[in-house]
């Protein structure tokens, strides 16, 4: 039985419209948060600790505040008062507050970044040039930000609703009567985001119904949890807060939560009472607004001569901040890949000085995928069997940690489907024995997967006399295409054209929407407008004239047509009901409640295919080809949809061969916090890659069929290159990035 009654999308769904915020992006009309026009506003600029750990024995702001064009240092003897909350965290996202450590306001420092005062000026450059001037004393304190100088004595409480560590059978004496065994140690560097607009808040205090009222302009990928936030830090009333972000500028999980720039500008305003924006500068990302853990990670399995897999161990530990905990889930994949009679995950974390870790693209599954696809490669390799068909060997009929069977499962057709496109048979075996001049070649495969789930959230569907139907909901525009894919969606919903619908969002004064995050934006919002297209058709009937055939119907009798609301009696079309009921719109509100425990086991599944060249003399890796093949329900849009594969298959890229965050330990500070220094990949690294889905819609994990496309494609591909790398040399590289000199 599935969950929800199918809907029968015909329409605009599926097709690859061009999404509406494209033309705006690239006419420069979209209105990002740094540019939010404003009058008098006032620029702050942090002052970031310069230790890792110590006292603030003394700010002096004497030189700083004669400045040209200063109004203001921000430091904790002036600091308004706020309240005290816990980081969103570690309170399942009630609140989004990253860090407990709030700026301008502690004399303790507990990592490099720390935003420890705030200046405010009439300009960014007075701003910038006085926050210089501002003195800090320290005294300073023995600190760790290595990862492998850290005792990781501690569990996480819960690791994604489940223990940190989960048993099946016994895993160790498992392993030990396996004929053949892999165990090896994956570890990986820290990673940094970096949205191409960096964080920006422009907070403003003004009076509403005599109460004081908060506006923040602020790059958020959920306003609606940033509202409750602020309201809990100057405990007013939410309705006294409004938050928007038209455009979130990139994100990639660095948005999820608030960052203390943003309680800095609401600091500055209220001081000031004026306009007060901050900018978060390039390298005060690296510090300021999370970054993905380092992890020290074992993957250990054993099978028979037959490739059945007897025993999987995955254990190790990530890191997080001395005061607030973010823990990241990289076991969590292994609950439910394969098959296992015996299953040992066991996690860990350290405490770093360190600004809190934070989700990056498929935070999870993308550190955990890489393990563990790496170790299943080295198991095919040992066993000498196609990696493909050890995957098929070790399939599971369901999952076997949550014992529940899956909504859909379509890892195998993916592999098979990407293996056939991707010509996988014509490939030799044999590692080293592909070559194209200088030049070692090499294919790999990898799984990529996502859990499912959704945000609790409200829309409003308006109906107009003229035909346009517009929908109200305060999700985000995290660079996706949303307001296109839910158009689509709703219009096919209707049937009528697609361009008759609009939607607004990135504005907590519209119905309150969930995170744009966890890929969990399209159904959540779909679900909520599924709702909303119900609602609309018992309220259309209320409409419908006393001698009408379609007078007393029933919601179940009624279904839209091509503009019409049509039963077997008869059919209207809407925009003639609205005008005889003299109406110039309806409006309806749909919801998407939170989702209660499900009798299946939700995820998304895709295989990854990479082609790369490696000069071993130099230790170059070159991305020849890829190919991702993902069964992730419905796709709402082609074109927007094939993007976000593509986007998320790049960000892989970057992740197996070129993103690392560098640390001078004895300083506990970062040394490549620009993008000259921090590589990502550009145009140039990047190879044809091609992308196929299975458009399976999914009812049993959700009401629209469509389970998220944002992470999967990420989850994947370092292993995947690993892998190649593997079969081009002979040489198996656990750890990433895939640097040159690991590859000599
Ligand atoms: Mo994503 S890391 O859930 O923004």
């Amino acid at each position: 039985m599935t969950n929800f009654s199918s809907l029968d999308l015909k329409g605009p769904v599926g097709k690859p419209l061009v999404r509406v915020s494209g033309r705006e992006k690239v006419t420069g009309t979209a209105t990002f948060t740094a540019e939010w026009p404003m009058e008098n506003v006032l620029h702050v600029v942090a002052v970031p600790a310069t230790i890792p750990h110590g006292t603030v024995r003394n700010i002096d702001t004497s030189e700083a505040a004669k400045m040209a064009g200063v109004r203001l240092v921000i430091t904790p003897e002036n600091v308004p008062k706020f309240t005290r909350v816990p980081s969103g965290s570690e309170t399942n996202f009630s609140t989004s507050v990253a860090s407990s450590l709030f700026p301008a306001a502690e004399k303790e420092v507990f990592h490099a970044g720390q935003y420890l005062a705030g200046v405010v000026a009439e300009s960014f450059t007075a701003a910038r040039d006085a926050a210089l001037q501002v003195k800090i004393d320290y005294e300073t304190k023995s600190h760790v930000t290595d990862i492998d100088k850290a005792p990781a004595d501690e569990r996480p409480e819960k690791l994604m609703g489940a223990p940190p560590v989960i048993t099946i059978g016994d895993a160790e004496q498992a392993l030990q009567e396996s004929e053949v065994v892999i165990d090896s140690d994956y570890p990986l560097i820290g990673n940094h985001h970096n949205p191409i607009e960096p964080h920006a808040a422009i907070a403003h205090w003004t009076t509403k119904n005599d109460k004081p009222f908060l506006t923040v302009y602020e790059t958020s990928q959920s306003l609606s949890v940033a509202q409750a936030s602020y309201a809990k830090v100057f405990g007013i009333d939410p309705k006294q807060v409004r938050v928007i972000c038209k455009y979130v500028g990139g994100a990639f999980g660095s948005k999820g939560l608030m960052w203390p720039h943003a309680l800095l500008a609401c600091f500055a305003a209220k001081l000031t009472g004026q306009p007060c924006k901050c900018v978060v500068t390039r390298s005060q990302m690296y510090g300021g607004t999370g970054h993905r853990t380092p992890i020290r990670q074992r993957v250990a399995i054993g099978a028979n001569k037959q490739g059945k897999i007897q025993s999987i161990i995955h254990d190790g530990y990530a890191s997080t901040a001395i005061k607030d905990t973010y823990t990241e889930a990289f076991t969590a994949a292994t609950r439910m890949m394969y098959h296992t009679d015996h299953l040992r995950l066991d996690q860990k974390q350290c405490r770093l000085h360190t600004q809190m870790p934070t989700f990056m693209r498929a935070p999870a599954e993308t550190p955990g995928m890489f393990a563990l696809e790496s170790a299943i490669d080295e198991l095919a390799v040992k066993l000498n069997i196609d990696p493909i068909e050890l995957r098929r060997r070790n399939e599971p009929e369901r999952d076997i940690h949550a014992n529940k069977p899956f909504s859909s499962r379509l890892l195998l057709q993916c592999l098979d489907a990407g293996a056939k496109r991707f010509g996988w048979s014509e490939r030799k075996r044999e590692p080293r024995s592909q070559r194209d001049g200088n030049w070692l070649i090499g294919q790999g495969v990898a799984a990529a997967t996502y859990p499912y789930f959704t945000f609790p959230t409200k829309a409003r569907v308006t109906v107009h006399a003229d035909g346009r139907v517009k929908i109200d909901c305060c999700s985000q525009e995290i660079g996706t295409g949303t307001r296109t894919a839910q158009s689509q969606l709703l219009a096919d919903i209707l049937d009528i054209p697609a361009s008759r619908v609009s939607m607004e969002l990135g504005d907590t004064a519209l119905p309150k929407g969930g995170i744009s995050g966890g890929s969990a934006t399209s159904a959540s919002v779909g679900g909520a407008l599924r709702d909303a297209a119900e609602k609309l058709k018992s309220r259309l009937i209320g409409l419908v004239p006393a001698d009408s055939a379609l007078s007393g119907a029933k919601v179940e009798e009624v279904r839209f047509e091509n503009g019409n609301l049509v039963s077997s009696k008869g059919s209207i079309a809407i925009e003639d009901l609205l005008s005889d009921a003299m109406k110039d719109s309806v409006s309806v509100s749909g919801e998407l409640k939170a989702s209660k425990d499900s009798s299946v086991s939700k995820h998304s599944f895709g295989a990854t295919f990479v082609e790369v060249a490696v000069d071993e003399e130099f230790g170059l890796i070159r991305m020849r080809r890829m190919l991702g093949c993902y069964a992730c329900g419905t796709i709402l849009n082609a074109k927007t949809g094939r993007s976000q594969f593509i986007g998320g298959m790049i960000m892989g890229i970057g992740h197996a061969l070129q993103e690392a965050t560098h640390w001078d330990h004895r300083l506990g500070r970062i040394t490549n916090d620009n993008l000259a220094e921090y590589h990502v990949p550009v145009n140039a690294d990047i190879p044809d890659i091609d992308i196929m889905w299975i458009d399976t819609a999914d009812y049993d994990a959700s009401p629209i069929g469509a389970k998220g496309i944002g992470e999967i494609s990420i989850t994947g591909v370092a292993a995947a290159v690993a892998n190649a790398v593997h079969h081009a040399t002979g040489k198996r590289i656990r750890s990433l990035p895939l640097t040159p000199e690991k590859v000599i």
